[in-house]
């Protein structure tokens, strides 16, 4: 296929740093990122409603998609917390002749808490046990996931 298109899974737990490393990613291969929290803010959702975050997740899956399609670069920032999920959007992407790549973000939960606190975006505030249930409950990527995907892209900066 003459222009394949990449897809970009950035995973990981709240506060591990996904946005910033999209938005560096971005700026190197011109992409479209996907945040479910960027539209659920500017539609004026509570980010902890999660039936309208799967709403969300199954639009931008679409147009990532049909970015693909067109030979260009999508990131994905959904969180991604389950194997199965990122499965799904691997297998997709494959299917459509593109590129795939996995980072996984992680940090300890304290470390998480205190940089979700500071930024103060959630209300009603996360909780540091939630980010400890989280923290316990993401299924972190094997090698033999890993595996399954082309090397991950370094941002340039
Ligand atoms: N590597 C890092 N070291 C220290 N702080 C960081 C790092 N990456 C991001 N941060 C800071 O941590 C906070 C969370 O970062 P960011 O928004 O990129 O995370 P996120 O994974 O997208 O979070 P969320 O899942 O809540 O959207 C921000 O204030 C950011 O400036
Ligand atoms: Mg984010």
């Amino acid at each position: 296929m003459s222009n394949p298109g990449r897809l970009i899974i950035i995973a990981g737990l709240p506060g591990t740093g996904k946005s910033t490393l999209a938005k560096k990613l971005a700026l190197r291969f011109q992409a479209t990122i996907y945040s479910p929290d960027d539209w659920m803010d500017a539609l004026g959702v509570n980010l902890w409603d999660n039936a309208v975050r799967d709403a969300v997740e199954r639009l931008q899956w679409q147009q990532a998609q049909d970015i693909l399609r067109l030979g260009g670069t999508a990131i994905i920032e959904w969180g991604t917390w389950a194997r199965s999920e990122r499965d799904i959007l691997r297998i997709g992407a494959r299917a459509l002749g593109s590129a795939a790549e996995l980072h996984f973000l992680d940090a300890e939960p304290a470390v998480l808490y205190a940089r979700m606190s500071a930024r103060g975006r959630e209300n009603p505030p996360i909780t540091l046990d939630q980010l400890q249930a989280y923290s316990a409950a993401i299924e972190r990527p094997t090698a033999e996931e890993l595996a399954f995907y082309d090397a991950p892209s370094e941002p340039l900066s």
